[in-house]
């Protein structure tokens, strides 16, 4: 699958490296210095290219920049209708939680991409341990939450998962990605190791609005 990633840095460039390692098609794009990008993009052993050859480089579009840079880089993505955007940021400026007006950050990101289905995943682990953790097997498989209100949608991320070397768990809508976003805190899997069985254990035979 054609994959676009917007973010060449620690998630992005993760998730370009265990996206390029499954077989699919990566075009990685923005960071400060474009010299830099094929460096990391030629490392990797994907594309580079400019954020908007990113929107439209395949069905999929990974978004994993500072929450305060979203609406600058989405300028530069141009409208997202129909693309599967997956969403790894949190919502947090120089350490600071941003005020949401009771909406998760998943829901605010996807107001601000009409008609994207977007898909929040890849955002409640530290990049390290993503990449460190990425591919283990049976019971120690690390679990990667995701959520989103297309089905369709988070079918694919689910093997996008997958394919990275996770156990994908779905904890339901944007509405419900709360549980999934910072600060890490009591009830919430932000910021914790989960594998398969903690997880049906924490949301309960079937989880939590699947
Ligand atoms: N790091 C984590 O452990 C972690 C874990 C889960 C979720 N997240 C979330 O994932 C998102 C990405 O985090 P990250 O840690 O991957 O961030 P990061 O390492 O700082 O990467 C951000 C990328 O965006 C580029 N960028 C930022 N501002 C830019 C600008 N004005 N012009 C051009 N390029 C620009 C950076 O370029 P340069 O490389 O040139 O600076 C870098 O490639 C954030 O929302 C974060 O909250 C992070």
């Amino acid at each position: 699958m054609r994959v676009g990633v917007i973010g060449a840095g620690r998630i992005g460039g993760n998730i370009a490296r265990f996206l390029t390692r499954a077989g699919h098609e990566v075009l990685l794009s923005y960071a400060h210095d474009q010299d830099d990008l094929a460096r990391r993009a030629a490392a990797i052993g994907c594309r580079a290219g400019s954020v908007a050859a990113a929107a439209g480089f395949g069905p999929v579009v990974v978004l994993s920049v500072p929450w305060t840079g979203i609406d600058a880089v989405l300028s530069e993505a141009g409208q997202l209708p129909g693309k599967i955007v997956v969403d790894t940021t949190n919502q947090f400026a120089r350490g600071e939680p941003a005020d949401l007006g009771g909406r998760t950050a998943a829901q605010v990101n996807q107001a601000r991409m009409p008609g994207a289905r977007l898909v929040k995943a890849f955002n409640t682990l530290t990049a390290g341990f993503q990449a460190e953790a990425a591919g283990r097997t049976g019971p120690e498989r690390v679990v990667m939450f995701l959520c989103g209100d297309d089905p369709d949608a988070k079918t694919v991320v689910a093997g996008l998962i997958a394919d990275s070397g996770f156990a994908p768990f779905d904890v339901g809508g944007l509405a419900d990605a709360a549980v999934m976003e910072g600060p890490r805190r009591a009830g919430a899997v932000y910021g914790e190791e989960f594998h398969p069985a903690d997880a049906e254990r924490f949301f309960g035979t079937g989880g939590a609005a699947r």
